[in-house]
């Protein structure tokens, strides 16, 4: 009995990865390696000494999950597969759509015609858009998505939602993720994002290791009380954890569950970037840059439905996440890329 987990060489799956093997869980991975770099996968059996199968194909094709379901007994699924680069997602909608649903439409379709009826998928605090007042809870009202990477998201949820009435028997948990960022404590897998990375600890921990000149603190004039946008930042050791619990509370309940990861906290642009430098001693030269477009003052989680269902709570703050990013990205300065 295994689980299958979808773009499990990405940043939060190879985490995930490591969670699960080293709890003794069977595990097959299929990834196309679109947004990550098989090396990941050779590190997670390293720092767990675990070996695993590894299927190296897109999950929107039908006949290379067949194989995957034929050649194993697949007893749940972590689908982490999809594009997620927000900007990325307005100029090629299109890519978007077609990756982030067809793969899990193709997913759900084999999924049935092996009896297979357990999922943790990803989702996104993007899908409570900007109508709610933080901390949010998942009984809000989910907002209308800004962009088609948001809509994604907000899709997929609608669908696992009508499958969980079809299908009685169905367990469907939607993880809405706060701000993943942080690395495995090793310093040997961490996010390796292509080009000039779009999230801030990246970005921070780019300019860090010299590769870019400066931090652009995108707006300081929202009604915060250092007037830069809150964030609720998750160690994504913590986040892979979450996986585990996620994955046993669907196999033994039925029905669809969102639930969010995230610590409950807000912290600025500007806490993390001092809390950067004075937990690592290295300087992040910034500039006040103009607000950036669809960026909400303020998104953080309750995350009291975590600790109740899943027993489930974070175990890192912000020091550890920013120890962590800033090891892995020393230790590896051009990511994966010997
Ligand atoms: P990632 O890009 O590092 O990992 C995604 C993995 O899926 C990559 O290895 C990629 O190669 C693979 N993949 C993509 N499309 C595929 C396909 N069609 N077939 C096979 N493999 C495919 O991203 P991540 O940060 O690890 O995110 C994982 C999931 O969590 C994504 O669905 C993402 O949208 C969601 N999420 C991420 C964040 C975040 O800030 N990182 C926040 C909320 C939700
Ligand atoms: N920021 C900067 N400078 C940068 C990058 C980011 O000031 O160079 C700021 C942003 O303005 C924002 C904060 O840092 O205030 C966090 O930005 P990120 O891009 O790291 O994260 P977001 O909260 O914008 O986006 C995240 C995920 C998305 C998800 C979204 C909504 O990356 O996938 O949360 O929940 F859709």
């Amino acid at each position: 009995m295994a689980i299958l987990v979808t773009g499990g060489s990405g940043f939060i799956g190879s985490h995930t990865c490591v969670q699960l093997l080293d709890a003794g869980r069977e595990i097959v991975v299929v990834d196309n390696y679109c947004n990550s770099d098989p090396e990941a996968l050779a590190r997670v059996r390293e720092l767990t000494g675990k070996d695993f199968k590894q299927y190296d194909a897109d999950v929107r094709d039908r006949e290379a999950l067949r194989r995957i379901f034929t050649e194993n007994h697949i007893e749940a699924v972590i689908h982490f597969a999809g594009l997620k680069a927000v900007g990325e997602s307005v100029q090629m909608p299109i890519e978007y759509f077609d990756n982030n649903l067809i793969s899990t439409l193709v997913l759900l379709e084999v999924m049935k015609e092996f009896g297979c009826k357990r999922l943790v998928f990803s989702s996104s605090a993007t899908v409570y858009g900007a109508g709610n007042q933080p901390p949010l809870t998942e009984e809000m009202p989910l907002g209308a998505p800004t962009n088609p990477y948001g809509r994604t998201k907000s899709m997929i949820e609608d669908i696992l939602r009508d499958l969980c009435v079809a299908d009685a028997e169905f367990s469907a948990v939607l993880l809405r993720y706060f701000n993943p960022i942080g690395a495995h404590p090793s310093g040997r897998i961490g996010e390796n994002p292509n080009g000039i990375p779009n999230n801030l600890m990246p970005y921070v921990t780019q300019v860090a290791i010299g590769r870019l000149p400066k931090l652009s603190v995108f707006g300081d004039d929202y009604n915060t009380p250092d007037g830069t946008c809150l964030r609720d930042y998750i160690h994504v050791v913590d986040l892979a954890r979450g996986h585990l619990c996620a994955v046993d509370y669907a196999m033994e309940h039925t029905g669809a569950e969102a639930i969010n990861l995230g610590t409950g906290e807000g912290y600025s642009v500007l806490d993390l970037v001092h809390t950067f430098a004075r937990v690592t001693g290295v300087d992040v030269p910034y500039v006040i840059a103009p607000r950036r477009d669809g960026d909400l003052p303020a998104v953080y989680s309750c995350p009291d439905k975590a600790k109740e269902l899943l027993g489930w709570e974070t175990e890192f703050g912000l020091e550890e996440m920013c120890r962590d990013s800033w090891n892995w990205q020393k230790n590896n300065p051009t990511g994966y890329n010997k």
